[in-house]
């Protein structure tokens, strides 16, 4: 079934299992010494999607899930968490040193799932990181990581509020302060928000960022040629006992380019191809251009930006 514009979901279902899918990617990675996640591994667990415990455990092989050659699967995909996730982190390290005399102390983490940098990253002395996701996410999460006795290293807060909703009044509410520059993440998200909530999330973040915030942005490009590929490739998943549909998870309809939108409105932007990002760290890069017209993810980049909203004197 498609999405719908009120649809709502835990992290055993509909979009909310693409979060347990990537920690499964991050487990793996971390396992395989790539990335140190320590806490991917037991959160997948405690969600206890069968197919991705085995994933993240070792247990299942590329070569038992994934088709011979296939441009996109569960070793892909771990590969572009291995990836992404280091980018992040650095970018996230760089915001905290960026040569201001305070650097920027608020973060936050837009759809953030399973992820764990508000507790494994090495955060400066009186950072807030605030975690914004659906109730149902936020919630699994804050108390799992709670039991497994994860120590948070930042002032973490959790904002339980659909990015469709009023997400800012939220946010303010759980002690955000919009005349502090920020560092905002938004990983593994644009492509489940319609379109218009796409735009209306960048005219937020835009107008809730003091001069000197930065961004970070993953964007997807799923072309239609992909579609069949994608079928066959969950229908392995199936066969090998996923049983949580993946299909059908995005919007559909034209959206407009986050960098160029971004650009419109002030932003600074350095766009970053996800096959650049993929050979930086070691990896194959996806096939792409018209030999490969059904590759999915091939046409992704990662965009980091800049708000200068002070003219330079001269
Ligand atoms: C692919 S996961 C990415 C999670 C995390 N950023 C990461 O990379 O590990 C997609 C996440 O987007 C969240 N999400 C999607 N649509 C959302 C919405 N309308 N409001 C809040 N969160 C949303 C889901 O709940 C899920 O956690």
């Amino acid at each position: 079934m498609g999405r719908t514009e009120n649809d709502t979901w835990d992290l055993a279902s509909s979009v909310g299992a693409t979060a347990t899918m990537v920690a499964a990617g991050r487990a793996r990675a971390t396992r395989a010494a790539l990335i140190d996640d320590p806490f991917a591994e037991p959160l997948v667990r405690a969600v206890g999607i069968d197919f991705f415990v085995r994933w993240a455990s070792g247990e299942l092989r590329s070569d038992d899930v994934d088709l011979p050659d296939a441009p996109w699967g569960m070793q892909r995909m771990t590969d572009q968490q291995a990836a992404r996730t280091r980018y992040i982190d650095a970018f996230f390290a760089a915001a905290q040193h960026d040569g201001t005399p305070a650097g920027i102390r608020q973060v936050i983490i837009l759809a953030s799932g399973l992820d764990t940098r508000g507790y494994r990253l090495p955060w400066a002395r009186g950072t807030k990181v605030f975690e914004i996701d659906v109730p149902q996410v936020v919630e699994f999460k804050t108390t799992a990581l709670a039991t497994l006795g994860a120590l948070p290293r930042a002032d973490v807060r959790g904002v339980a509020v659909d990015l469709r909703d009023d997400w800012p009044s939220a946010l303010r509410q759980a002690g955000f302060r919009a005349d502090l520059p920020t560092a905002w993440a938004a990983e593994g998200l644009f492509g489940y928000l319609p379109p218009d909530a796409q735009d209306r999330l960048l005219d937020h973040i835009t107008a809730l960022s003091a001069d000197g915030s930065r961004l970070i942005a993953e964007v997807f490009f799923s072309a239609a040629a992909s579609r069949e590929l994608f079928s066959a490739i969950y229908q392995r998943w199936y066969q090998h006992g996923l049983d949580v549909a993946l299909e059908s998870l995005g919007f559909p309809g034209e959206r407009n380019d986050v960098a160029t939108y971004l650009e419109e409105r002030g932003w600074q932007v350095v766009r970053t191809p996800l096959n650049q990002l993929l050979v930086d760290n070691g990896f194959a890069p996806a096939p792409a251009g018209p030999a490969a017209p059904d590759t999915p993810f091939a046409e992704n980049y990662y965009c980091t930006a800049v708000l200068r909203r002070q003219a330079a004197t001269p």
